[in-house]
């Protein structure tokens, strides 16, 4: 059987981080501030960005935490812009993600899960900012009424338009390598906001007594192996026969199941123990559930960052895919390196498709 290798690598910031952290509490605003200085033509734009989505999170945090005890429970007589049910929480994450990201002029435009098309940002005074943000504000909103696990995922880009016009569908239209920064909130036992800038991962806690993010988890590096495999196995008679073979290999090889139905959890769990997630084409969902811009992308730079992979089904690298529609969706294979490459395998064995 399969050992749980620790996938370990030393990055820039993890040698720069033990250098002035120490042993000490680390906050996350801290941490951001420093980390601006090892960019050498940081601006403080991106470093702004990143902590107005940590402000965010703190304030959904609060009512996600108190979800049960007020009447924001249910479902806002609206659906997304994917058609699907929209959660009352959904609308408050959504509203109050885009107030902090509005309010600070860091950023010229936004893309969420929740909203049809792009929103501008008109620009404060004479200042011009040079970064899209996109996110999924409420990820596994179904989980909410019976207390599970959800998060926030977000991506941050650098805009190609020119920064004198309004910004336009084709700064968010990017492949995810051209992603500045990534990251999550999870909602969860604690509350945790993971993220990179592309020179790691690391993860910050929540510490409700002094309502900080916390550095809790350094460098994290995802194990080459795992022992769980994370997919929504009711539907495993409408997967492709080599998704159907891959998942009985997982179960002749004793593999534990584990589906919270939140990517963000299942991901999280990944990052840590090891495993593999997959969201495969469905006779639902023929290109997959999930959004590429604001769930794929953003999860698939973390992952590739901690040392893991993340593909389509087709196996192409996600990051490299060039997206023609903002709420486009995806097949996903991600998690351990090895996992995936074993998976691969599979898709490459009993695949009708010309690979
Ligand atoms: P969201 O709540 O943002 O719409 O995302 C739900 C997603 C994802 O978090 C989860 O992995 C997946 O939907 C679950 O889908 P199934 O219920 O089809 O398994
Ligand atoms: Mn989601
Ligand atoms: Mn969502």
């Amino acid at each position: 059987m399969a050992t749980t290798k620790k996938n370990t690598t030393t990055t820039p910031d993890d040698v720069n981080l033990n250098a002035w952290a120490g042993n000490r509490i680390v906050t996350l605003d801290e941490f951001i501030i420093r980390s601006e200085k090892d960019f050498e033509y940081a601006t403080g734009e991106l470093t702004g960005l990143l902590r107005d989505i940590g402000v965010a999170a703190k304030i959904i945090n609060r009512e996600v935490n108190k979800a049960g005890l007020v009447n924001i429970l249910g479902v806002a007589d609206n659906q997304n812009a994917s058609g699907e049910e929209q959660k009352k929480l959904d609308v408050y994450a959504n509203d109050k993600l885009i107030e902090c990201l509005q309010n600070s002029g860091e950023c010229c435009a936004i893309a969420s899960e929740e909203n049809d098309d792009i929103l501008n940002i008109p620009p404060i005074g004479s200042k011009s900012s040079h970064y899209v943000v996109m996110f999924d504000p409420l990820d596994g909103s179904s989980n909410i009424d019976v207390n599970v696990s959800v998060g926030t995922i977000f991506a941050i880009y650098r805009r190609k338009s020119p920064s004198d016009q309004p910004a336009n569908l084709s700064d968010f239209l990017q492949s995810g390598i051209q992603q500045v920064a990534a990251g999550y909130v999870l909602y969860g036992t604690s509350t945790i906001l993971v993220y990179t800038t592309g020179r790691g991962v690391n993860g910050f806690t929540l510490d409700p007594s002094i309502g900080e993010f916390c550095l809790s988890h350094r460098n994290m590096r995802i194990p080459e192996h795992g022992q769980f495999y994370s997919v929504n196995q009711g539907y495993y008679s409408k997967f492709d026969l080599e998704m159907r073979r891959y998942i009985d290999h997982c179960s002749d090889q004793n593999y534990g199941l584990r589906y919270i139905g939140s990517m963000v959890s299942d991901i999280h769990r990944i990052l840590i123990h090891g495993g593999i997630f997959l969201y495969p084409s469905t006779r639902k969902f023929p290109r997959g559930k999930l959004r590429l811009l604001y769930e794929c992308n953003p999860l698939s730079m973390i992952v590739e960052q901690a040392g893991g992979r993340a593909i389509n089904t087709q196996l192409k690298r996600i990051l490299e895919l060039e997206p023609t529609e903002l709420h486009q969706r995806s097949t996903i294979a991600i998690g351990s390196p090895a996992l995936v490459n074993e998976l691969q395998a599979f898709i490459e064995r009993y695949s009708a498709l010309p690979i």
